[in-house]
C-alpha cells in the first residue's frame, strides 16, 4: 500500500486529507531548543547528521505527521557552491555577496557532492527509521537562492539581486543556470538517499512581475522537473512559488511539478479553478491561526479541506511554523484535520 501523502502526489484525492506543516521541526519544540544547544551553531547542527535526522523525526513521533521534511536550510546549496555562509545568533543566513563576474567565477560544482554528503547521510537514517510518513526532501528555488547568493543576507525587496536581473541578466542568468545544476546533483543525491518526494522553496518568486517571474522562477523550476523526471520519474516533485497569485496555475502547468504549495494569501476555490486537477494543491492555513489556535482555527481549517475535497491536496500552512506556536495547537489541527 502507498503511504497517503504518497497517493496524494500521484493524483487520487483521499479523505481526510494527510497533513504536515512547513517548518514542523524547529524553536516551537522544546525537544528541537534542546537538540539546537547541543550542535553548537546553526548551520553545524544543519551538518550533522545524526541531531539533523532527530529532528526530523521530532515531529513525525510527537505528533504523527503524514510527511517528515528533511531538517535543512535553504543556503546550503549556495555554501556547496563554495559561497561562504554563516548564521548570527537569532538570524537568518548571511553570506558574502555575489555582485559581479567575479564572484561568480569563485563558485564552482565541483566541490557540490562532497558538501552536501553530510545531509545526504541525514537522508539516509530518517529514512531507515521513518514509518507510515513520506520523506521529503528539499532545496531552494533558482530564484530565491540566487536572492540570498546576491543580496547575502534576507531582505524584504531582494533590490540587488532583483536589479542584476535587470542590468545585467546574463550574468544572472549564468548564476540561475549554475544553481539549477547543483540543485540537480544535491536533489538527485536526496532521492537516492531515500528520499520519496522533493520540495523546491521558491519563497520570494512572488516579488516578480509576470515576465521576469517566467524567465526566473517558471523556466529554471521546469529544467528541474524535466531533468528529475528522466533520471528519477517516480519521485514527486512539488513546487512552491510563495505569493505568485494568479500566475499559480501557470507556473503549475509549464513546470511540470506534481503537486503546488499555496501561500497564505492564495483562495483555495481559485486555486482549484487555475490548477488542473490532476496537479496536487498543498497548503494553506495562516500559520498565524494556528498561534492563535481554538475554535477559529478548526473551523479555517475545515473550510480549506471542505473547499478541496474530492480533488488531491495535503494539508499544509501556506508558510512556516512560528516560534511563538504553542505545540498543543499543532496536535489540535492534525486532530480537527483527521475528525474533518
Ligand atoms: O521543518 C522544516 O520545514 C525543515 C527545515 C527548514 C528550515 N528552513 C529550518 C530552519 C526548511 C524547509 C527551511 C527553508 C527555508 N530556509 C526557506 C524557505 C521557506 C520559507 O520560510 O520561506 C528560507 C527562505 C530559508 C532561509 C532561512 N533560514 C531564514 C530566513 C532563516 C531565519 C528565519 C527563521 O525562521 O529562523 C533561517 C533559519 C532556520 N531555518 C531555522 C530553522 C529551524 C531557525 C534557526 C535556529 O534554530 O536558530
Amino acid at each position: 500500500m502507498a503511504k497517503r501523502l504518497q497517493q496524494v502526489l500521484a493524483g487520487e484525492a483521499i479523505w481526510p486529507p494527510p497533513i504536515w506543516l512547513m517548518r514542523q521541526a524547529g524553536r516551537y519544540l522544546p525537544e528541537y531548543r534542546a537538540l539546537r544547544a547541543e550542535a553548537g551553531g546553526f548551520l553545524s547542527l544543519c551538518l550533522n547528521p545524526k541531531l539533523a535526522s532527530e529532528i526530523t523525526l521530532q515531529p513525525i513521533r510527537r505528533f504523527g505527521m503524514d510527511g517528515a521534511i528533511l531538517f535543512s536550510d535553504l543556503p546550503i546549496v549556495s555554501y556547496a557552491l563554495g559561497q561562504d555562509l554563516h548564521y548570527a545568533e537569532g538570524e537568518g543566513p548571511i553570506l558574502t555577496p555575489i555582485r559581479d563576474a567575479a564572484g561568480l567565477s569563485a563558485l564552482s560544482l565541483t566541490g557540490v557532492a562532497d558538501a552536501v554528503a553530510p545531509v545526504l547521510e541525514t537522508v539516509q537514517r530518517v529514512a531507515a527509521g521513518l514509518g507510515d510518513a513520506t520523506l521529503i526532501g528539499f532545496t531552494g528555488g533558482p530564484f530565491t537562492v540566487a536572492c540570498y547568493m546576491v543580496e547575502g543576507h534576507g531582505s524584504r525587496e531582494f533590490a540587488a539581486a532583483r536589479l542584476m536581473a535587470y542590468r545585467d541578466p546574463a550574468l544572472f542568468g549564468a548564476l540561475i543556470d549554475l544553481i539549477v545544476d547543483a540543485n540537480l546533483i544535491y536533489l538527485r543525491g536526496q532521492a537516492d538517499a531515500g528520499a520519496e518526494a522533493l520540495m523546491l522553496f521558491d519563497s520570494w518568486a512572488g516579488m516578480l512581475p509576470p515576465d521576469e517571474f517566467r524567465r526566473w522562477v517558471i523556466a529554471p523550476t521546469a529544467r528541474i522537473a524535466a531533468a528529475l523526471r528522466e533520471t528519477h520519474p517516480h519521485i514527486p516533485l512539488i513546487g512552491f512559488p510563495r505569493l505568485a497569485g494568479m500566475l499559480l496555475g501557470e507556473y503549475a502547468i509549464a513546470t511540470g511539478v506534481r503537486a503546488v504549495a499555496m501561500d497564505t494569501s492564495m483562495d483555495p476555490a481559485a486555486a482549484a479553478r487555475l490548477v488542473p486537477p490532476t496537479i496536487a494543491l498543498q497548503g494553506n492555513l495562516d500559520p498565524l491561526a494556528l498561534v492563535a489556535g481554538g475554535a477559529p482555527m478548526e473551523t479555517a481549517a475545515r473550510a480549506i479541506c471542505e473547499t478541496l475535497r474530492g480533488r488531491p491536496h495535503i494539508f499544509n500552512l501556506g508558510h512556516g511554523i512560528v516560534p511563538q506556536t504553542p505545540p498543543e495547537h499543532v496536535a489540535a489541527l492534525l486532530a480537527a484535520v483527521r475528525g474533518a
